[in-house]
This record gives structure tokens, sequence and C-alpha cells, in this order.
């Protein structure tokens, strides 16, 4: 009865699956290569921009949704237009693959976000870099993810390479002031096809590198929990989101929250919802787009951590000094997403809860260091 067909075979794929098996919803993975994170599932392997294989997965599924937002939007507003059930829409999903896109509806609807301007040559961007204190953060538009696309520039020399390629960028890049924020959050949210709205206790998110590293939930306070839900609720509604919405944020030295950017799928901050949470972001992305009733999301200890795993190296793939950590941790939460390891790729996470984030965090750091360093 219930069907969702999801295009993109990573980790975010991989992790609906024991969500759906408990529901008893049939999960369909439309995955890029053999060797996906999602391989187990997988029930097709192609190509996300050929039209007719798009197609011909929409078919045999009640409704498309998405492990990452690279599936080109005019494709999917023709698999709309034939009367599939795209959700999140094309309309909403622009905005998570287009960083100006979101930039611009985001200042229509009057929500808080650095300061920013389009750029589209040198003498723009060195004209912008000057306006907001001679530093400034560069980011490409599209295709960007883990930091990949985004640069600190004191002058748009070290942006060369990019201004030199801009059609590849869809012809213009995107200027940010760099936020003196005190700490990133991220609020998560779920909005189903009947317009139920519902949010998770909004999280502390540390990036190493541009890569997220740990999550801390709830974010230890104080923190405007209120203004950072009402900031997700609006772009929920303003941008008409549906599934798992993510709202990473700036919390800056007065508190205020500005808005640094948006995933539409569940996502990296959300993990911990699967010890931590009564429904999961895997779980509750299933009900939303299915229009099903969304179910409770608050916290089920005081305290949760998850640690990501980041690869080594090209042969650790954490699994084999799995005897170690779980004697050592038999507390923690292991997950492996079975992706081939690669230094610096995400490769797994790690779920604590408890009382105390400190302590969970020295314990998840130490469990991931025995994975990191095997039998050292
Ligand atoms: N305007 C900004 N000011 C300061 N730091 C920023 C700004 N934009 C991004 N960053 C830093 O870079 C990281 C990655 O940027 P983000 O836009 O989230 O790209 P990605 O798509 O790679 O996650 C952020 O989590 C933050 O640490
Ligand atoms: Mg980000």
């Amino acid at each position: 009865m219930f069907t969702v067909g999801v295009i993109g075979g990573g980790q975010l794929a991989r992790m609906m699956h024991p969500a759906a098996t408990a529901l008893g919803i049939t999960l369909k993975v439309f995955a890029e290569s053999e060797g996906s994170s999602a391989h187990a599932g997988a029930t097709m392997v192609g190509d996300y921009t050929d039209f007719d294989q798009l197609a011909e997965f929409a078919n045999s599924v009640d409704v498309i949704t998405f492990d990452h937002e690279h599936v080109p939007v005019a494709l999917l507003a023709r698999l709309e237009s034939q009367g599939v059930s795209v959700q999140p829409p094309s309309s909403a999903l622009i905005h998570a693959q287009n960083k100006l896109v979101m930039r611009r509806r985001l200042a229509e609807l009057g929500l808080p976000q650095p300061i920013w301007s389009e750029v589209k040559s040198a003498e723009e961007l060195d004209e912008f870099v000057a306006k907001v204190g001679g530093e400034a953060i560069v980011k490409t538009p599209i295709g960007g993810y883990d930091g990949k696309g985004v640069r600190v520039v004191g002058s748009a020399t070290d942006v060369q390479d990019w201004l030199d390629s801009l059609p590849a960028y869809g012809g213009s890049l995107l200027a940010e002031q760099k936020v003196k924020f005190v700490r990133e959050l991220a609020q998560l949210s779920a909005t189903n096809t009947a317009g139920e709205f519902r949010s998770w206790p909004v999280v502390q998110t540390v990036q190493a590198g541009g890569v997220c590293s740990e999550v801390l939930a709830p974010a230890p306070s104080p923190v405007d929990a209120v203004a950072a839900v009402e900031i997700a609720r609006g772009v929920a509604q303003g941008l008409g989101v549906t599934g798992v919405l993510a709202v990473e944020m700036f919390e800056t030295e007065s508190g205020e929250l500005l808005v640094n950017e948006l995933a539409m799928r569940p996502h990296n901050s959300g993990h911990f919802s699967i010890e931590a949470s009564t429904t999961s972001q895997f779980e509750q992305h299933l009900r939303a787009v299915l229009g099903l009733p969304l179910g409770d999301t608050e916290l089920l200890a005081a305290a949760a951590v998850m640690i990501n795993l980041l690869g080594v190296d090209g042969e650790n793939d954490f699994v084999s000094h799995y005897p170690k950590a779980m004697q050592a941790f038999p507390e923690a939460k292991f997950h492996s997403y079975e992706k081939a390891p690669r230094a610096g790729r995400k490769m797994g996470h790690i779920t604590l809860l408890g009382s105390d984030h400190e302590l969970l965090k020295a314990n998840g750091q130490a469990a991931r260091e025995l994975l990191y360093r095997g039998d050292a």
C-alpha cells in the first residue's frame, strides 16, 4: 500500500531501511552504482540525470524522495507534470540545490541570514570583501558538500579558479559575510504532505575542516530554542518543504540565529534521533512523504552525542576494529555505512545516550580513537 522510492544510494537511503522494515513500508532505492552504501536494498541502479530511467523508477513507487539533492529540478518538474508525487516538490528542492536561490528566497521571507551578495566578477567580489571588512566567505551555489565549495577569501584572487569557470556554477558565485559565530546549530523538523509540522530539539553541530564531526542533542543551553523552531517553520512553510528539513544555523555572540544552509532530507545532524528520539528522522521522513501522521520527537535521554567516523586511510573500514571498541564501550551504538575506506570520507557514526554531554563526548571520542587506531 505504501511504497517509497528513494533516489540516491548513500547512507541516508541505507538508514531508511530499518525504519521502513519496522513499519512494513516498501522502500525502493535508485542507486547510482552497484557498490553504494544502500546497495543491499537497491532495486535499480542507473543514472538519475536520465529522464526515462527516472520515470521507470517513479512508475514502480507511490512517491519519490531523495538521499541527495542532485537530481536536476527540470526532470523532477517533468515527472510532477505527469502526475508523479515528488516529495519535497521540485519547487522546494531548488532551494537546497542552489544556495543563491535559497538566499534570495530567505530574503523575501524576511528570515535572518548573513549579509550576502551574488557576484559575477573579480571586481564585484573585491567590492563585497571591502564592504564586509576585508574577509568574506565565497561559495559555489551548486554542487558543494562537506566544505567543498566553501572558501575564506581576502580577495578575488583566492577564488580565481572558480571565477574562471563560472558557467559550471550557474554563472555566478555566492559571497557571504564571514560570520563570527559562537557555535553552529541545526534545527531538524518534518512536514508531511498534509501540512503537519513537528520539530526535534535544536542541536549543536561541530565541524572540523568543513565536515560535521560531532552533534550534541539538545544544544547545551542557553539557546533560543523557540527562535530556532520558528525559523524552521518559516522555511518549511515559505518554501513548501515536505519531508525532513534540516536548517543549519550560526549562533552569534548576542544569541541571534542566522540561517547558513538547508537540506531537505534526513541530515547528519539528525542521526542521534535513531536511538535518542521516539521517532527517528528516517521514520519521520517516510511518514511525512507518504502523508502519514507524524510521530513524537522528544528525546529519550537528557543528553545524546553523535560522533562521526571519518575515513583515516584507504584501508581501515573500522568494522574490523569493533571488538576492542565494543569491549570498552558497550553503551555505544556503532553504525557503519559499508563504504570503501578513503581519508576524510563519512564512513559511519557512533551515538551515546546519557545525562552529561562532556562525558558522552569523551567516551565517544575514545571509542572513535579505538576504531581509528585499531589494535595500537
Ligand atoms: N558565512 C559564513 N561565515 C562563517 N563560516 C561559514 C559561513 N558559511 C559557511 N561557513 C563554515 O563552512 C561550513 C560549510 O559551509 P556550508 O555552506 O554549510 O557548506 P556545505 O554545503 O559544504 O556544508 C559551515 O558549517 C561553517 O562552519
Ligand atoms: Mg553545511
